[in-house]
């Protein structure tokens, strides 16, 4: 796959930081969403009227990037490097493959697109 889609949950207040190191090796866009979510401590789940409710949400940042498949790793060494504070809930990182990259305006492909 030529392109892929990196998401990251981040603590909000790194989202700047995170933001400025991205920007600083070369990528050029990417999404941002207030979640609400749950690693290994926070949620416990707890059975309410026979179905199993997730409670004790954590806000925190989700980032989406679409990068070339060669500057992968790097995305993840960045995030890595600067959303760490060595405390629970610095986030998940996850990589998928990209079918496919459009950009409206010009009708580009994959890396091309981005
Ligand atoms: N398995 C998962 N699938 C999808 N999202 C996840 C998963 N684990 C964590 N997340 C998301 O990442 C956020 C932060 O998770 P968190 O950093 O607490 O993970 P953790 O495994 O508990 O790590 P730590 O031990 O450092 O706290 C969660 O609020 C949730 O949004
Ligand atoms: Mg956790």
């Amino acid at each position: 796959m030529k392109v892929k889609l990196i998401i990251a949950t981040i603590k909000p207040f790194k989202l700047e930081e995170v933001r400025e190191a991205l920007t600083g090796i070369g990528v050029r866009g990417m999404m941002v969403t207030e979640i609400k979510g749950f690693g290994s401590q926070s949620g416990h789940t707890e059975i309410y009227r026979g179905a199993e409710y997730a409670v004790n949400f954590v806000p925190k940042i989700k980032l989406e990037l679409v990068v070339s498949s060669g500057m992968a790793e790097q995305v993840v060494e960045t995030i890595k490097a600067t959303a760490q504070t060595g405390k629970i809930g610095d986030g998940k990182i996850f990589v998928l493959d990209v079918a496919q990259a459009v950009r409206v305006r010009t009708g580009e492909t994959d890396a091309d697109a981005l």
